[in-house]
């Protein structure tokens, strides 16, 4: 797929995806989307990729939104059918992704651009970043994820708030409610990033994997997390990653992932 909208490079393990349509705020309009998918879904099967930083061009906007040019005269039909969509060909993806997904929010993440960022593992933002969920201010509410991931990462009454007020919140504030895990300079946020990313990488691959769907499952409905901590948690005695992790404690030396 040759993509237009969002930029790829692969780089010491980390796969680099970069929203790329400055002009319109990298607004999420349905071909970025659909790149989106495809680089994600590659960036899982290419096994030189261990890590993935996300990130928006430029130094104003990480994402501001879905597009809303695009979806201003959508029906009920189609307006379930643009949720249904992106959950599933995107922010779920994310998600789910079984390699560590950081976003590096780089200016406005609003809308569909915070859920976005709310999708990934690890969110850092740059100081100037402003954060918020602005749909009801449209007539409408956020439609990927975002009623379920703010609360998740804010607690309900936050989460409410921001929804109701469509407020944005400041870097710092972001923080402290624990909406974001690291602030740093715009200058900054991509190596900041990058020391979080070089941890990553001195750790076993696979049993990241296993603890991302163990973490995962406990925001699932029905599904009881510690059940599947328990057999993924089992997993892990079958892989060569254990095998080499327990053998280099014992050996006193440092594991070779
Ligand atoms: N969808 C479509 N286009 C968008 C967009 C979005 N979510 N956010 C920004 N854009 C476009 C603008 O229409 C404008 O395009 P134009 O130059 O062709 O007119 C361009 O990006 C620049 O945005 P602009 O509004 O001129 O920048 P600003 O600095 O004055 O304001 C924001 C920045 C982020 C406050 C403002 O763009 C905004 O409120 N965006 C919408 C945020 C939103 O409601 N997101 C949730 C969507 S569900």
């Amino acid at each position: 797929m040759t993509y237009e909208n969002i930029l790829t490079e692969k780089k010491n393990g980390t796969q680099y995806i970069t929203i790329n349509r400055a002009s319109k705020l990298n607004a999420l309009n349905k071909q970025t989307l659909e790149e989106l998918n495809h680089a994600f879904t590659a960036s899982f099967a290419d096994a030189e990729v261990r890590t993935i930083l996300l990130t928006g061009d430029g130094e104003k906007a990480f994402v501001a939104g879905a597009d809303i040019a695009e979806f201003a005269n959508f029906s009920i039909e189609e307006g379930k059918r643009l949720s249904a969509v992106g959950h599933d060909s995107v922010f779920n993806l994310i998600e789910n992704s079984p390699k560590p997904v950081i976003a590096a929010v780089n200016g406005f993440a609003l809308g569909g651009g915070l859920e976005l960022a709310m999708s990934c593992h690890i969110r850092v933002a740059s100081e100037n970043a402003k954060m918020g969920l602005p749909e009801v201010g449209l007539g409408v509410i956020p439609g990927y994820g975002g009623t379920q991931r703010l609360a998740q990462l804010v607690g309900k009454g936050r989460a409410l708030e921001m929804i109701m007020t469509a407020d944005m919140v400041n870097a710092q504030e972001a923080h402290r409610i624990g909406l974001v895990n690291h602030v740093t300079t715009l200058e900054n946020l991509i190596t900041k990033c990058e020391e979080i990313i070089a941890k990553i990488h001195t750790k076993s691959t696979t049993a990241i994997s296993h603890a991302i769907r163990s973490v995962n499952a406990g925001f699932v409905d029905g599904v009881n997390g510690y059940e599947v901590e328990i057999e993924e948690f089992g997993k892990c005695f079958g892989t060569a990653d254990f095998k080499e992790g327990t053998t280099a404690f014992v050996e006193k030396r440092k594991a070779n992932f």
